[in-house]
C-alpha cells in the first residue's frame, strides 16, 4: 500500500529541528535554576545541535551551494557556516565546564541566544531563497538528511524522537 503521508522536504525537516531545539531552550528557561533536569536538557539540546549541525553542514549547505544560481546565496551560506562554527565552539566551552559548575546555565543561555539568531536568519533570509532554487530537489535531499540523522543518532546511542514502537 502506498505511503499517503506527504514527505517533508529538506526545509520543513530543518524547521522541525529548529522547533525542537527551541523547545529545549524554552524548557530550560522555565526550570529557573540548576537541577538534574536542567543538566539533562543541556545534554539533549547539545546532542540535537551537533546532529543538526552535521546534517546541515555536510549535506544541506553543500547541496544548496551546488544548486546556487547567485553569489549572494553563497555569501549567506558562508555566514551560516561561520555561525555553525561559533555554535560548536560554544558547545565545546560548555562541555569543558564540570557538571556542577554554576556558569553552565549562563553558558547555555549564550548558546540559546546565538542559535536563535541563526535560526531566524536561516528561516527569514536563506530558506526562502533555497525554496526558489529550481535545480534543487528538496524532497530527495530530505531523504538523505533523514538517513544521516538515523545513522548519527545510532552512533551516539540515541533513540529516534517519535520512533514508533514495533
Ligand atoms: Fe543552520
Amino acid at each position: 500500500m502506498p505511503d499517503t503521508r506527504t514527505p517533508l522536504d529538506a526545509l520543513e525537516l530543518l524547521m522541525q529541528d529548529h522547533r525542537e531545539v527551541e523547545s529545549f531552550f524554552r524548557d530550560f528557561e522555565n526550570l529557573h535554576g540548576a537541577s538534574d533536569k536542567s543538566a539533562q536538557l543541556i545534554a539533549e539540546a547539545c546532542a540535537e545541535l551537533i546532529i543538526h549541525d552535521e546534517i546541515e553542514t555536510d549535506i544541506f549547505y553543500p547541496a544548496v551551494r551546488e544548486a546556487a544560481d547567485a553569489e549572494d546565496i553563497e555569501d549567506l551560506l558562508d555566514d551560516a557556516e561561520d555561525e555553525h562554527d561559533e555554535t560548536l565552539e560554544l558547545i565545546e566551552a560548555l562541555d569543558e565546564l564540570s557538571p556542577d559548575d554554576e556558569r553552565r546555565g549562563a553558558q547555555f543561555l549564550a548558546l540559546a541566544k546565538q542559535v536563535a539568531i541563526h535560526i531566524a536568519e536561516e528561516e527569514t533570509i536563506l530558506f526562502p531563497r533555497v525554496r526558489n532554487l529550481k535545480a534543487l530537489d528538496l524532497v530527495a535531499l530530505a531523504g538523505r538528511m533523514t538517513t544521516r540523522r538515523a545513522e548519527l543518532m545510532d552512533s551516539m546511542g540515541l533513540a529516534e524522537a517519535g520512533a514508533e514502537a514495533a
